[in-house]
This record gives C-alpha cells, structure tokens and sequence, in this order.
C-alpha cells in the first residue's frame, strides 16, 4: 500500500491519553496528535482544503501562485500541497515568528517576506496587508485569505471532527483549541454538536488577544490588544472563521504557563509538541480540575511539533532570559511512601525499652532516628546523634527507659504535602516526617528518602 504524493497522508492522526500532568483530574483526557501530519501540524488540513475548493471554483489555475500572511504552519501545508499539484508559494510572516519556521518554509521551496509584527492590520507594513498587495500586483495568483476563508472551518468540519467522533466511539464530552484563525476550533466543533449537543467547547486565548472579552461582552475592545509571543493563537481581529456561537467558553493563558506546560508534554509524556500546545493543556487542565467528572471525555488539538520552537520554549537560556523559570513538579509523601515501602510496617520502639536495645536496632538496622510508641500512640522519637552525645557525658543511660531520654514525636505531614513542602519541614533536629496512610497506617519519611525522591 502505498500514498500517491504525501498530501493524501494528511490527516488521521493519533488519540493519545495524558498519563501525568492530569494526576488528580477526574475523567479522561486525550490529546489529538497533530504532529503526525506531514506538515507536522494541524494546518496541514486546511491548506489542502482551501487549495481545492480553489481549483473548483476556479481561483486557483495551472501554474499559479498561492499567496498566504502565515505563521508558518499554514504555510507548510500549502507548500507541500502546492509541490504535490504544481504551484509555487509566496508567504508573508510577522517578525516575532521563529526563525526556524521561516528556514522551514525556505526548505520546502517557498519564498518568504518578513514583516514586523508590532504593526495595525491594515498598516501597509504588516504580513496581511503586504499579502494582500502582493496578490494584486502577481497575475495569476491566489490568495487564500486563511483567516476569513471558510474552506479552512470546512477542513475540520470533515476530518478532525469525524475523526475525534470516531475516535472517541462518540463518548467525547469536552473538546479544547487554541483559536487563532478559529478553522480548528469551530469546524471541529460544528460537526461534534451536531452529533450531541452537550458537548463542551472550550476556546484557548492568549493575553493580549481581543477573543474572550468579544465572547463575554460582544465588545471588540482595542485595550485589549498587545503583543504577546505566543505563536499561532489569539488575535487582533475577529476572523470569519471564528464562530463565537460554537465556542463555549474562552480561558486565556499566559506565555509562561503556555512555555513551562510545552516542555513538560515533552518531557513527561513524550510529546515534543509547540508552544500553544502547551497553552491547551494548560487552559484544559485548568477548567478539568475544577470541573471534569469521572465519565467525562476531554480532547485537546495539540497544533504542531517542538523542533519549531527549539531556539526559544526549548532553550534553557531563552527561558531563563524570559523569567520562564519552570515549577518542578514534585513527588507528594504519598508517592515517597509507595515508592519506599508500599504496604511495610513502621518500625518503632516502646517507651519502655531500654536505651542499649534502641543502640543495637539503629546498629542492626543502619537506622538514624526512631519513633517512640507506647502501644498504639507515638508519643516520642529517638535520634541517634543525640543519644551518643548523650551517653558521651553519662555512660549509664544505656540502662534508663527510652522514656526517660525521647524527644517529641516527629512531625505529622498530609499524603499530599509535596516534596517542596516536605524538606521545608527537615531539619538537623527533625531529621523524620510521619504520614498516615489511607488505610490509617503510620510511615516514616527521613530526609534520605528526600534526597532519594528528588533525584528519582
Ligand atoms: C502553532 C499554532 N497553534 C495554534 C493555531 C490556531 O489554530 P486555528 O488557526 O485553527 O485557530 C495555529 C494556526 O496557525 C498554529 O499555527
């Protein structure tokens, strides 16, 4: 089997389930895998829709230029489309895209107009309007105009909604999208309401985009608007193909908290998506904590691949230069325990012991510390450099109770409390933590198995 061009690749890409970064959310989340298209992101589709619906009405002739204001991810699916059916590709871009994708387009045959990014709309200047310039002044050319152009909405009405219907065995629930031009979001969820319409959509936005606002109040508020790196999503304008009508709600994301949730997709699910991946899974976890339930379905489009972000969301130095410090995630007593011991019993020693069978259990067992019990309660601990210095200036303590020498119990954690907050907690005088499990069990947590956690 085999494809005739690798434009019929596009497409069916993979459902994956969130593993880790969904840890405590009720329901499932799955991820829509838009990498997997040859362009490696979702505009693949839209490129390709919005060519033949061209060539049908007539727009787009044997020979011609297709000529496009794009981030770059469209302009890679037109690029390969236009390889595929003979035509040659102009695109115009805003200078806060990554270099990489500019090299990309390049790669694939295309020519490249940069233009600044800090500029109105309808300013000479910016990548709209040089695109729609150059359209006029090159015969034979097409412009697909990708923002008001409703092949680009008809595109995911038949293929990524189909596909996630189909995917899902229609038990979907929720579907999250970033929304730039709003082709991703809105024909996708066209076709997904219109098999239930309970299912929830929730638009991703970014600050200094006018979308949220417009979706609350019905005003296009021009304060709203300023620059921000994200790449891909959130507007200065309203695209046609933005319909405020099937997007639900909109939460909007910040560039950091879109840049730190990137780098954990790759790094603890192994997918090296692109910055407004990133900024899904943010906003989506953000509305799932509060609001998913058990049998609930959540997707979220993931648009393209991280090797186009390797020189900024990628790159520790451009990370720290933007104060984009990430917030490790921490292991929780919980998992230290699991980890440790699973079900193992606490070992501890009875007030009434004597000091010399305490010396021999921490010799014996290579233990630090002790909890002091006295039956069911612990009423006490034991820490080995004390006793020492202890029986350094009075060699009989070795006779006395371990009630006569023990110090206050060590302190009680909650199973949630994670590692940051755990090793707050340590110190040279409380070398130990004890936390109760669910089935009421006590265990201990040295500062050992500190250490161990966070460099596991
Ligand atoms: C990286 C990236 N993310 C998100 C989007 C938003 O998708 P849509 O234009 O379908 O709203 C785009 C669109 O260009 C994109 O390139």
């Amino acid at each position: 089997m085999y494809y005739n061009s690798i434009i019929e690749t596009i497409g069916n890409t993979p459902l994956v389930r969130l593993n880790k970064l969904n840890k405590g959310i009720k329901g499932t989340i799955l991820v829509k895998v838009e990498y997997f298209n040859p362009g490696n992101s979702t505009k693949d589709r839209m490129a390709l829709k919005m060519v033949e619906d061209a060539e049908k009405a007539g727009h787009l002739k044997p020979g011609g230029t297709i000529i496009e204001g794009t981030s770059g991810n469209t302009g890679m699916g037109l690029a390969l489309t236009a390889i595929a059916k003979g035509y040659k590709c102009i695109f115009t871009m805003a200078d806060k895209q990554s270099q990489e994708k500019i090299n990309i387009l390049k790669a694939v045959g295309a020519e490249v107009f940069v233009c600044p990014t800090n500029v109105e709309p309808d300013d000479p200047r910016s990548y709209y309007s040089v695109a729609k310039k150059l359209n006029r002044e090159i015969p034979n050319s097409f412009y697909p105009n990708q923002y008001d152009n409703l092949s680009n909405t008809t595109a995911h009405y038949e293929t990524t909604g189909p596909e996630l219907w189909e995917q899902t065995e229609g038990k979907i629930t929720h579907y999250v999208a970033t929304v730039g031009t709003g082709g991703s979001m809105c024909g996708t969820a066209k076709f997904l309401k219109e098999q239930n319409d309970q299912i929830f959509t929730l638009g991703i936005d970014t600050y200094g985009s006018v979308f949220k606002k417009y979706k609350e109040t019905g005003i296009f508020d021009e304060n709203e608007i300023y620059p921000y790196l994200t790449e891909g999503f959130g507007e200065d304008i309203l695209p046609k193909n933005v319909d405020f009508e099937l997007i639900d709600q909109f939460i909007k994301v910040t560039d950091k908290d879109g840049a730190i949730m990137a780098r954990r997709l790759s790094k603890e699910e192994g997918l090296f998506v692109g910055w407004s991946s990133g900024s899904a899974v943010f906003g989506a976890l953000e509305y799932a904590r509060e609001q998913l339930k058990e049998d609930d379905v959540m997707v979220i489009l993931l648009p393209d691949h991280g090797t186009r972000y390797l020189n900024k969301v990628y790159n520790e130095n451009w990370m720290k230069d933007h104060g984009y410090t990430e917030t490790r995630s921490f292991a929780s007593a919980k998992d230290i325990i699991d980890k440790k011991n699973g079900s193992g019993k606490l070992v501890s020693v009875s007030s009434d012991a004597r000091v010399s069978e305490v010396i021999s259990i921490f010799n014996k067992e290579g233990f630090s510390q002790l909890p002091v019990t006295d039956g069911e309660n612990i009423i006490g601990s034991l820490i080995d450099y004390k006793i020492l210095n202890q029986l350094l200036e009075d060699s009989s303590l070795k006779e006395k109770k371990v009630s006569e020498v023990m110090e206050k119990p060590f302190q009680f954690v909650a199973l949630h409390n994670t590692l940051d907050v755990l090793s707050s907690f340590i110190d040279k005088n409380n070398p130990a933590l004890l936390v109760r499990d669910e089935k009421n069990q006590v265990h201990i947590i040295t500062k050992h198995d500190l250490l161990l956690a966070m460099t596991t």
